[in-house]
């Protein structure tokens, strides 16, 4: 059996329904700053152990794996202190509120030589993963152009909470939302490394909306960036968390010699004899959440590297980093 610990019983809660699904895995404790939602998800889950403080929890020695599902700013405590016990670690995005802090847990990782694999959920849906697939076999031929995002009209999370404080997340929509739909199109695009790129950042509602209800917002309600890759390739990137659009989008266009693609749905854009066609092509409709703990427990088990490493987290993140950076002091910025 594999033992698995999960800390934070939110989004954690997805990694609990997902290890349920895998025969030889037991959930051998939660951990959680919240008494009341631990007792609760312990018992729904049918956990033996809960814990308050994740650093007791890693002193279990039969617990294999551990689920970092807390806030962002305590993803890298967390993650380091799982693999200086020697356990493998799934982290949710992003991979910290910082590059900084990433390449502490990517480091913490090499030495403890456990899997540190990304819960970049969308990487494992059944339309991206055909996608993924179609591109290596070369169907869009080079893509050197994308756009992606993720907007939505009005859905600013835990308003006034950790998710509008920067201390505690980091940043807002970009490092929520736009970490998905950036590390999708880079994902599908082979991870070319990131080389210059120009940001700006809004904050034209948040502050107000959550100045009356007695909370903090110090971070942006609109993000969008320009990333220039290695290989010559531009990637254009939005994100907000309210706006004056028509409703929520979340997308992604890759143009390529050959074809192109957008999302969702799939639709895959081609000449066929001279003339466009636009392809739909069937793909099982299967949970990325649910997909990526599958994946995770299969690398602990087959010692595979997994489809998502924290390298790519960094990778991602550097590219954040660097967007907020832009914002900051209205300049391009390099990433060596
Ligand atoms: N992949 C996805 O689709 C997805 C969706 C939502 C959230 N997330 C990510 O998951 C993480 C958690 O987000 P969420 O929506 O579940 O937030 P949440 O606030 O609902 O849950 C976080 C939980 O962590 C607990 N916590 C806080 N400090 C703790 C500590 N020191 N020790 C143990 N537990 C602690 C909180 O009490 C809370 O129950 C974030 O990094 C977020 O970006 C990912």
């Amino acid at each position: 059996m594999i033992k698995v610990g999960i800390v934070g019983v939110g989004i954690g809660r997805l990694h609990a329904a997902g290890y349920k699904k895998c025969p030889d895995v037991e959930i051998k404790a939660l951990c959680d700053i919240n008494e009341e939602r631990l007792r609760k998800t312990a018992e729904e889950f049918g956990v033996p152990d809960v814990y308050t403080d994740y650093r007791e929890m890693m002193q279990d020695p039969e617990i294999d794996a551990v689920s970092v599902c807390t806030p962002n700013a305590l993803h890298a405590p967390v993650a380091i202190a799982a693999f200086e016990a020697g356990k493998h670690v799934i982290c949710e995005k992003p991979l910290a509120t910082n590059a900084d802090e990433g390449r502490a847990m990517v480091e913490a990782a090499k030495k403890a030589g456990t899997i540190f694999m990304m819960a970049f959920n969308n990487r494992f849906r059944g339309d991206t993963q055909l996608l993924k697939k179609c591109i290596e076999t070369g169907e869009l031929g080079e893509i050197y152009y994308a756009k992606t995002g993720w907007l939505r009209r009005k859905g600013i999370p835990g308003m006034g909470g950790w998710f509008t404080t920067k201390a505690m997340s980091g940043g807002g929509p970009l490092i929520d939302l736009g970490v998905h739909v950036l590390d999708l199109t880079l994902w599908l695009m082979g991870n070319p490394k990131p080389v210059y790129v120009v940001g700006s950042t809004y904050a034209k509602f948040g502050p107000d909306l959550a100045r009356q209800r007695g909370g903090t917002y110090d971070v942006e309600d609109l993000a969008t960036g320009m990333v220039k890759l290695e290989n010559g390739a531009t990637v254009f990137v939005e994100a907000s968390w309210h706006s004056h659009i028509q409703r929520e989008v979340i997308y992604t266009q890759l143009v390529g010699t050959k074809g192109g693609a957008e999302f969702d749905p799939l639709r895959i854009y081609k000449d066929v004899n001279g003339n466009s066609a636009d392809l739909i092509i069937q793909h099982p409709n299967v949970s990325g959440h649910e997909m990526e703990i599958l994946h995770f427990v299969e690398c602990i088990r087959e010692k595979k590297t997994p489809i998502a490493t924290g390298e790519h987290g960094l990778h991602i993140q550097l590219i954040l980093d660097a967007i907020y950076e832009s914002a900051r002091t209205g300049k391009g910025v390099e990433i060596a």
